[in-house]
């Protein structure tokens, strides 16, 4: 395979971050990574829907002015449209960054339901699939033989879960704690400065590390699913998001904060799964006081960290960015590549349309 075709459901930041990319690196994606990515579809709410079998003009698509909207394909509401695309374009591979709720992970779950079914691959850079849905689209993925990948769903581009399930297999590992939302660690980071939670807030909004509702950031649910997918998908656990309690960073109060620090110690969101002795697996979102020693206290402003508790390597600890349109438009790049891997080993089929 020297080329796969792609259909972009959602062409917000991040899928428009990831058609620059092709545009402006596609020759030295190529030289690197041995294949070519073309842009067959491309789909957003706002925008319209756009279908060619012989390929779009990226360029053209992204030279638009805002306000305009491209429309290939009429009828139907969005949604309808949406089905229509991933069910019938000539994509081998879906890629889907839409606005997704994360309460019920709508309309992402639909959309890698539709692209399993259809026998194309899937990347997704959002949570709700894999955290609320992941066994059944799993065992779909698994019966049309082609691949579901999510990398970007924890920490963006930084490369977490392939990480931990290649390259620390074996080691024994025992639990994952990490910072998982960058909102709340540069919230954290303002309030230490002086700044009211409010303010704090505001100025990640206008940095644009925030979700839409900054609530999901601020209150920890954005991390307990981070939680539920670290659970299940490195711990072997069966977690949904009621089995992981949450405590928001609206309860570390300015007071608080003085107090750590006189003994200097920092707050941090902490996320963590963790396999106890009798073999079952918790998982935990709350505001910690971390003390100097421990690895996540210097982990500052939007940045990201994980550490894994190993048997056999003691701690290991990753940080990166957990945030950003081209950081995640990578995670994108980064399913891709497996994808191929797999397609090169003879283990799924280019796809099968
Ligand atoms: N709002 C999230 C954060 C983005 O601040 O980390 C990624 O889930």
């Amino acid at each position: 395979m020297d080329r796969y075709d792609l259909a972009l459901i959602g062409f917000g930041g991040v899928n428009r971050a990831l058609a620059e990319l092709i545009r402006d690196r596609g020759e030295r994606l190529r030289s690197e990574l041995g294949f070519d990515l073309r842009i067959v579809a491309i789909t957003d709410l706002r925008l319209g829907s756009l279908m060619q079998a012989d390929g779009i003009d990226v360029a053209q698509v992204l030279a638009m002015r805002a306000g305009e909207s491209f429309a290939g394909l009429v009828g139907g509401d969005a949604e309808a449209r949406n089905e229509y695309v991933i069910r019938n374009s000539t994509a081998d591979i879906v890629v889907e960054a839409t606005f997704t709720n994360p309460l019920d992970g709508q309309p992402a779950v639909s959309h890698v339901t539709w692209a399993l079914e259809s026998g194309k691959h899937v990347t997704t850079t959002n949570k709700g699939p894999i955290a609320l849905a992941g066994a059944g689209l799993k065992s779909l993925a698994a019966e049309y033989g082609v691949r579901f990948e999510y990398e970007g769903s924890v920490l963006s581009g930084t490369p977490i879960l392939r990480f931990a399930k290649q390259q620390l297999a074996g080691a024994g590992l025992t639990a994952v704690e990490g910072i998982l939302n960058g909102t709340s660690n540069y919230v954290l980071g303002r309030m230490e400065a002086g700044l009211s939670l409010a303010d704090a807030v505001a100025e990640a909004q206008g940095l644009g590390y925030a979700e839409a509702d900054p609530t999901a950031d601020i209150e920890g649910s954005d991390v307990q699913l981070k939680v539920v997918i670290l659970a299940n998908e490195l711990l072997g656990a069966n977690l949904t998001t009621a089995d992981v309690e949450r405590v928001g960073i609206s309860v570390v109060s300015a007071e608080d904060i003085v107090a750590a620090a006189t003994q200097g110690k920092r707050w941090k969101l902490i996320g963590s799964a963790r396999r106890l002795p009798d073999g079952t697996v918790t998982g935990r979102v709350a505001p910690v006081a971390v003390a100097a020693d421990h690895p996540l206290q210097g982990i500052s402003g939007a940045t990201n960290a994980v550490k894994f508790e190993t048997e056999l390597l003691g701690d290991v600890t990753v940080s990166g960015p957990g945030a950003g349109r081209v950081e995640t438009a990578y995670a994108l790049l980064s399913d891709i590549i497996a994808i191929d891997s797999s397609v090169r080993s003879g283990l799924v089929a280019t796809s099968a349309v």
